[in-house]
């Protein structure tokens, strides 16, 4: 599915026309319809660790999340238009710079895996921030964005949430 994921991207960005956009997504759409088909009982098939958290971390968690994309929404269109310098100031709030605010209990409450996915990426925000606040092209900032959403994608398939 990645893979899929990852062509449809590259196509994306290769081509850039509106027919190849509608097309890709209709490729993706029936990427998606089959990768269901083919797993049959979807919900039951869930093989993600279940980390339960009280409402106050999962709602920071969440919330994070959510800016997640968020920035990286602002960081896509200010790159479309090669302006760096808005591409720095929608990922810093992505760094670590976040992380100050979590709840006290958080970090004590998931798993190791989940802090050694989840740590890094916000680490590599801010090395991409700073990269484009010096000097970085368009490309080498898309080459390392998609290296670091490599971690959306592997905590996602890993883990999943519940409250307390
Ligand atoms: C360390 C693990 C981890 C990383 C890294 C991670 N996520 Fe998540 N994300 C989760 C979990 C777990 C949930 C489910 C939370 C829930 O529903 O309680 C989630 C949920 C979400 C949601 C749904 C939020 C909502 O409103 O319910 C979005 C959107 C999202 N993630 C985007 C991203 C993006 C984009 C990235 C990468 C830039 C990312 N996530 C990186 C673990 C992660």
């Amino acid at each position: 599915m990645s893979n899929v994921l990852n062509s449809v991207h590259e196509d994306i960005y290769m081509k850039n026309t509106s027919l190849n956009l509608s097309l890709n997504n209709m490729a993706l759409g029936i990427a998606v319809v089959l990768a269901v088909f083919a797993n049959g009982a979807w919900a039951e098939k869930d093989s993600r660790e279940t980390i339960i958290l009280d409402d106050e971390s999962r709602a920071f968690v969440v919330q994070e999340m959510q800016q997640f994309v968020s920035g990286l929404q602002q960081a896509l269109s200010a790159l479309s238009q090669d302006d760096i310098k808005s591409v720095a100031a929608a990922l810093r709030p992505l760094g670590m710079q976040g992380m100050s605010s979590a709840p006290p209990n958080l970090m004590s409450s998931v798993p190791d895996g989940f802090r050694q996915i989840g740590m890094p990426i916000h680490m590599a925000f801010d090395k991409i921030a700073d990269a484009a606040e010096t000097g970085a092209t368009t490309k080498e900032i898309l080459t390392s964005l998609g290296a670091a959403m490599n971690r959306c994608v592997a905590c996602h398939a890993a883990y999943r949430i519940v409250s307390r």
